[in-house]
Protein backbone atom coordinates (compact mmCIF):
# COMPACT_ATOMS: atom_id res chain seq x y z
CA UNK A 1 0.00 0.00 0.00
CA UNK A 2 1.19 3.76 -0.75
CA UNK A 3 1.98 5.63 2.25
CA UNK A 4 -0.15 8.30 0.89
CA UNK A 5 -3.09 6.09 0.95
CA UNK A 6 -2.48 5.20 4.82
CA UNK A 7 -2.18 8.81 5.05
CA UNK A 8 -5.63 8.93 3.23
CA UNK A 9 -7.38 6.68 5.74
CA UNK A 10 -6.43 8.64 9.00
CA UNK A 11 -8.76 11.37 8.97
CA UNK A 12 -8.65 13.58 11.39
CA UNK A 13 -10.18 13.65 13.95
CA UNK A 14 -9.43 9.90 14.39
CA UNK A 15 -12.00 7.47 15.58
CA UNK A 16 -9.49 4.96 15.39
CA UNK A 17 -7.93 3.04 17.58
CA UNK A 18 -11.56 1.27 18.32
CA UNK A 19 -11.00 0.12 22.04
CA UNK A 20 -13.74 -2.63 23.17
CA UNK A 21 -13.34 -2.50 26.99
CA UNK A 22 -16.45 -1.79 28.81
CA UNK A 23 -15.16 0.90 31.76
CA UNK A 24 -18.38 1.98 33.03
CA UNK A 25 -20.43 -1.76 33.76
CA UNK A 26 -23.76 0.30 35.21
CA UNK A 27 -23.75 2.04 31.71
CA UNK A 28 -23.45 -0.71 30.00
CA UNK A 29 -26.44 -2.67 32.22
CA UNK A 30 -28.76 0.03 30.73
CA UNK A 31 -27.65 -0.51 27.30
CA UNK A 32 -29.17 -4.12 27.83
CA UNK A 33 -32.38 -3.12 29.26
CA UNK A 34 -33.02 -0.89 26.65
CA UNK A 35 -32.55 -3.58 24.22
CA UNK A 36 -34.83 -5.72 26.26
CA UNK A 37 -37.41 -2.87 26.54
CA UNK A 38 -37.27 -1.80 22.99
CA UNK A 39 -40.87 -1.18 21.65
CA UNK A 40 -42.66 0.07 18.80
CA UNK A 41 -44.47 3.49 18.48
CA UNK A 42 -46.73 1.39 15.06
CA UNK A 43 -47.11 -1.94 16.63
CA UNK A 44 -47.18 -1.42 20.15
CA UNK A 45 -50.26 0.91 20.72
CA UNK A 46 -53.61 1.11 18.98
CA UNK A 47 -54.61 4.31 18.87
CA UNK A 48 -58.20 3.49 17.13
CA UNK A 49 -59.88 4.42 20.78
CA UNK A 50 -58.62 8.18 19.53
CA UNK A 51 -60.08 7.87 16.22
CA UNK A 52 -63.73 6.65 17.91
CA UNK A 53 -64.02 8.97 20.41
CA UNK A 54 -66.73 11.69 20.82
CA UNK A 55 -64.75 14.64 21.10
CA UNK A 56 -65.83 17.90 20.21
CA UNK A 57 -63.42 19.31 16.77
CA UNK A 58 -61.93 21.79 18.97
CA UNK A 59 -60.85 19.25 21.57
CA UNK A 60 -59.16 17.12 18.58
CA UNK A 61 -57.89 20.20 17.10
CA UNK A 62 -56.31 21.01 21.06
CA UNK A 63 -55.21 17.53 21.70
CA UNK A 64 -53.45 17.81 18.09
CA UNK A 65 -52.11 20.79 18.89
CA UNK A 66 -50.55 19.44 22.06
CA UNK A 67 -49.57 16.15 20.86
CA UNK A 68 -47.67 18.29 17.78
CA UNK A 69 -45.76 20.35 20.05
CA UNK A 70 -44.95 16.96 21.76
CA UNK A 71 -43.65 15.33 18.92
CA UNK A 72 -41.50 18.42 17.86
CA UNK A 73 -40.28 18.54 20.97
CA UNK A 74 -38.67 15.11 21.68
CA UNK A 75 -37.13 15.80 17.66
CA UNK A 76 -35.12 18.76 19.64
CA UNK A 77 -32.97 15.48 21.46
CA UNK A 78 -32.19 14.43 18.08
CA UNK A 79 -29.56 16.94 17.00
CA UNK A 80 -28.53 17.32 20.35
CA UNK A 81 -27.84 13.80 20.62
CA UNK A 82 -26.06 13.53 17.25
CA UNK A 83 -23.62 16.15 18.74
CA UNK A 84 -22.89 13.79 21.61
CA UNK A 85 -22.34 10.96 19.73
CA UNK A 86 -20.02 12.90 17.33
CA UNK A 87 -17.91 13.93 20.70
CA UNK A 88 -18.05 10.41 22.21
CA UNK A 89 -16.77 8.70 18.79
CA UNK A 90 -13.73 11.16 18.07
CA UNK A 91 -13.22 12.29 21.85
CA UNK A 92 -12.74 8.04 22.37
CA UNK A 93 -15.68 7.53 24.99
CA UNK A 94 -15.92 4.11 26.31
CA UNK A 95 -18.05 1.86 23.76
CA UNK A 96 -20.84 1.73 26.58
CA UNK A 97 -21.08 5.48 26.31
CA UNK A 98 -21.47 5.43 22.44
CA UNK A 99 -24.18 2.73 22.49
CA UNK A 100 -26.37 4.24 25.26
CA UNK A 101 -25.92 7.70 22.86
CA UNK A 102 -27.13 5.62 20.24
CA UNK A 103 -29.98 3.90 22.31
CA UNK A 104 -31.10 7.53 23.27
CA UNK A 105 -31.43 8.82 19.94
CA UNK A 106 -33.56 5.94 18.85
CA UNK A 107 -35.67 6.43 22.08
CA UNK A 108 -35.99 10.11 21.55
CA UNK A 109 -37.40 9.35 17.50
CA UNK A 110 -39.86 6.81 19.16
CA UNK A 111 -40.99 9.16 21.72
CA UNK A 112 -41.69 11.37 18.69
CA UNK A 113 -42.66 8.84 16.64
CA UNK A 114 -45.75 8.14 19.43
CA UNK A 115 -46.72 11.57 19.92
CA UNK A 116 -47.43 12.23 16.18
CA UNK A 117 -49.30 9.28 15.82
CA UNK A 118 -51.75 10.35 18.86
CA UNK A 119 -52.20 13.81 17.46
CA UNK A 120 -52.83 12.19 13.94
CA UNK A 121 -55.23 9.65 15.27
CA UNK A 122 -56.99 13.03 16.67
CA UNK A 123 -57.11 14.45 13.31
CA UNK A 124 -54.76 17.48 14.13
CA UNK A 125 -51.69 16.78 13.23
CA UNK A 126 -49.48 19.95 12.67
CA UNK A 127 -46.43 18.49 10.76
CA UNK A 128 -44.56 21.88 11.08
CA UNK A 129 -45.01 24.55 14.04
CA UNK A 130 -47.66 26.84 12.95
CA UNK A 131 -47.66 29.30 15.41
CA UNK A 132 -44.87 32.19 15.42
CA UNK A 133 -43.25 31.90 18.83
CA UNK A 134 -42.80 27.83 18.18
CA UNK A 135 -40.84 28.77 15.01
CA UNK A 136 -38.66 31.02 16.81
CA UNK A 137 -38.55 29.13 19.87
CA UNK A 138 -37.56 25.49 18.88
CA UNK A 139 -34.87 26.40 16.25
CA UNK A 140 -33.15 28.02 19.83
CA UNK A 141 -34.23 25.22 22.08
CA UNK A 142 -30.76 23.91 21.86
CA UNK A 143 -27.60 26.02 21.52
CA UNK A 144 -24.21 24.32 20.99
CA UNK A 145 -22.32 27.21 22.05
CA UNK A 146 -24.00 26.24 25.33
CA UNK A 147 -22.77 22.73 25.52
CA UNK A 148 -19.35 23.41 24.20
CA UNK A 149 -19.39 25.93 27.56
CA UNK A 150 -19.20 22.37 29.54
CA UNK A 151 -17.35 19.79 29.56
CA UNK A 152 -18.36 16.12 28.10
CA UNK A 153 -19.84 14.59 30.86
CA UNK A 154 -20.89 17.56 32.79
CA UNK A 155 -23.33 18.53 29.85
CA UNK A 156 -24.27 15.46 29.36
CA UNK A 157 -25.58 15.75 33.09
CA UNK A 158 -27.12 18.85 32.15
CA UNK A 159 -28.94 16.95 29.76
CA UNK A 160 -30.26 15.10 32.46
CA UNK A 161 -31.65 17.35 34.74
CA UNK A 162 -34.19 18.62 32.01
CA UNK A 163 -34.55 14.90 31.68
CA UNK A 164 -35.48 14.47 35.16
CA UNK A 165 -38.21 17.74 34.85
CA UNK A 166 -39.85 16.78 31.69
CA UNK A 167 -40.29 13.33 33.53
CA UNK A 168 -42.25 14.79 36.47
CA UNK A 169 -44.28 16.42 33.55
CA UNK A 170 -45.01 13.38 31.92
CA UNK A 171 -46.06 11.20 35.10
CA UNK A 172 -48.73 14.29 35.58
CA UNK A 173 -50.01 13.70 31.74
CA UNK A 174 -49.81 9.86 32.36
CA UNK A 175 -52.26 10.12 35.53
CA UNK A 176 -54.48 12.68 33.31
CA UNK A 177 -54.71 10.50 30.15
CA UNK A 178 -57.96 8.59 30.02
CA UNK A 179 -57.48 6.84 26.72
CA UNK A 180 -55.24 3.74 26.98
CA UNK A 181 -53.18 4.67 23.86
CA UNK A 182 -52.50 7.96 25.57
CA UNK A 183 -51.67 6.39 29.05
CA UNK A 184 -49.83 3.75 27.28
CA UNK A 185 -47.57 6.11 25.06
CA UNK A 186 -47.13 8.17 28.49
CA UNK A 187 -45.72 4.96 30.39
CA UNK A 188 -43.76 3.88 27.43
CA UNK A 189 -42.09 6.98 27.02
CA UNK A 190 -42.11 7.35 30.96
CA UNK A 191 -40.10 3.86 30.99
CA UNK A 192 -37.43 5.35 28.50
CA UNK A 193 -37.24 8.28 30.26
CA UNK A 194 -36.26 6.25 33.55
CA UNK A 195 -33.04 5.33 31.81
CA UNK A 196 -31.70 8.25 30.41
CA UNK A 197 -32.18 9.49 34.37
CA UNK A 198 -30.47 6.81 35.45
CA UNK A 199 -27.57 7.51 33.04
CA UNK A 200 -27.03 10.55 34.79
CA UNK A 201 -27.34 9.67 37.87
CA UNK A 202 -23.94 7.49 36.95
CA UNK A 203 -22.35 9.80 35.70
CA UNK A 204 -23.09 12.86 38.26
CA UNK A 205 -21.20 10.15 40.87
CA UNK A 206 -18.58 9.48 38.81
CA UNK A 207 -17.52 13.01 37.80
CA UNK A 208 -19.26 15.75 39.85
CA UNK A 209 -16.93 15.07 42.59
CA UNK A 210 -14.07 16.22 40.72
CA UNK A 211 -15.98 19.49 38.84
CA UNK A 212 -13.95 22.53 39.05
CA UNK A 213 -15.64 25.65 40.76
CA UNK A 214 -15.76 27.11 37.58
CA UNK A 215 -17.68 24.57 36.11
CA UNK A 216 -20.19 23.92 38.57
CA UNK A 217 -21.19 27.51 38.42
CA UNK A 218 -21.37 27.28 34.46
CA UNK A 219 -23.70 24.24 35.40
CA UNK A 220 -25.93 25.92 37.37
CA UNK A 221 -26.21 29.20 35.25
CA UNK A 222 -26.83 26.71 31.90
CA UNK A 223 -29.54 25.19 33.87
CA UNK A 224 -31.43 28.15 34.48
CA UNK A 225 -30.87 29.83 31.03
CA UNK A 226 -32.07 26.93 29.03
CA UNK A 227 -35.37 26.76 31.41
CA UNK A 228 -36.19 30.37 31.42
CA UNK A 229 -35.47 30.54 27.65
CA UNK A 230 -36.85 27.52 25.96
CA UNK A 231 -38.78 25.30 28.39
CA UNK A 232 -41.15 28.35 30.23
CA UNK A 233 -41.25 29.46 26.54
CA UNK A 234 -44.67 27.10 25.74
CA UNK A 235 -42.64 23.40 26.03
CA UNK A 236 -43.01 23.18 29.88
CA UNK A 237 -45.17 25.43 30.56
CA UNK A 238 -46.71 28.39 29.38
CA UNK A 239 -45.76 31.22 31.35
CA UNK A 240 -43.13 33.03 29.40
CA UNK A 241 -44.90 33.51 25.92
CA UNK A 242 -46.48 36.58 24.93
CA UNK A 243 -49.56 37.56 26.29
CA UNK A 244 -52.02 36.61 23.23
CA UNK A 245 -50.30 33.05 22.85
CA UNK A 246 -50.06 32.59 26.18
CA UNK A 247 -53.73 32.76 26.58
CA UNK A 248 -54.05 30.77 23.20
CA UNK A 249 -51.84 27.72 24.09
CA UNK A 250 -53.32 28.24 27.76
CA UNK A 251 -57.17 27.69 26.95
CA UNK A 252 -55.89 24.46 24.17
CA UNK A 253 -53.88 22.87 27.10
CA UNK A 254 -56.42 23.34 29.30
CA UNK A 255 -59.46 21.81 27.01
CA UNK A 256 -56.79 19.15 26.34
CA UNK A 257 -56.32 17.92 30.31
CA UNK A 258 -60.11 18.48 30.29
CA UNK A 259 -60.89 15.89 27.91
CA UNK A 260 -58.05 13.67 29.72
CA UNK A 261 -55.61 14.04 26.61
CA UNK A 262 -52.82 12.99 28.44
CA UNK A 263 -51.95 17.26 29.18
CA UNK A 264 -51.46 19.43 31.91
CA UNK A 265 -53.27 22.51 32.90
CA UNK A 266 -51.25 25.45 32.37
CA UNK A 267 -52.12 26.59 36.13
CA UNK A 268 -50.21 22.80 37.19
CA UNK A 269 -47.80 23.33 34.90
CA UNK A 270 -45.40 25.88 37.48
CA UNK A 271 -46.02 23.57 40.40
CA UNK A 272 -44.74 20.16 38.82
CA UNK A 273 -42.14 22.18 37.66
CA UNK A 274 -40.97 24.00 41.01
CA UNK A 275 -41.14 20.48 42.66
CA UNK A 276 -39.06 19.16 40.07
CA UNK A 277 -36.93 21.94 40.31
CA UNK A 278 -36.05 21.52 44.19
CA UNK A 279 -35.73 17.83 43.89
CA UNK A 280 -32.93 18.49 41.34
CA UNK A 281 -31.60 21.63 43.84
CA UNK A 282 -31.14 18.90 46.06
CA UNK A 283 -29.71 16.55 44.31
CA UNK A 284 -26.94 18.84 42.70
CA UNK A 285 -26.65 20.33 46.03
CA UNK A 286 -24.84 17.75 47.72
CA UNK A 287 -21.93 18.07 44.79
CA UNK A 288 -21.86 21.56 44.94
CA UNK A 289 -23.65 22.48 42.26
CA UNK A 290 -25.67 26.26 43.06
CA UNK A 291 -28.99 26.58 40.35
CA UNK A 292 -29.55 30.37 40.26
CA UNK A 293 -32.91 31.84 40.95
CA UNK A 294 -35.60 31.07 38.26
CA UNK A 295 -38.12 34.32 38.71
CA UNK A 296 -40.86 32.26 37.35
CA UNK A 297 -40.67 29.78 39.29
CA UNK A 298 -38.86 31.22 42.87
CA UNK A 299 -40.17 34.34 43.29
CA UNK A 300 -43.94 33.59 43.85
CA UNK A 301 -43.03 31.63 46.67
CA UNK A 302 -41.00 34.50 47.53
CA UNK A 303 -38.02 32.74 48.78
CA UNK A 304 -35.35 34.64 46.92
CA UNK A 305 -35.47 38.47 46.70
CA UNK A 306 -36.07 39.27 42.75
CA UNK A 307 -32.35 41.23 42.45
CA UNK A 308 -30.93 38.36 42.67
CA UNK A 309 -32.29 36.49 39.75
CA UNK A 310 -29.66 35.51 37.18
CA UNK A 311 -30.54 36.47 33.22
FE1 LIG B 1 -38.09 11.74 25.16
FE1 LIG C 1 -35.10 11.30 27.10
Amino acid sequence: MQPSMLEELVPVPNPYPVVSEVLYPEVWQLCEQARNLAWDPFKDIDYSDLEKADLPPEVRAAGGEWWSLRAWMEHGAIPYGAERLREAIFDHQPFEIKQHITNFIAEELRHHEVSFRIAKALGGYEPTPRADYFKQIIPRFHDEKDEKAMSFFAGLSVNTLFEQLSGELLQARYENARFSSIKEACRLVLRDESRHIQFGRIIMRRFFGELSDEEKVVIGAKFAKKLRGSLLNGVYAVVNLPEDERERAGRNRALAAEYGLGATHPEEEIDIIRRGVDKIRKDVGQYGVEIPCIPEIDDSRGLIPPHQAVE
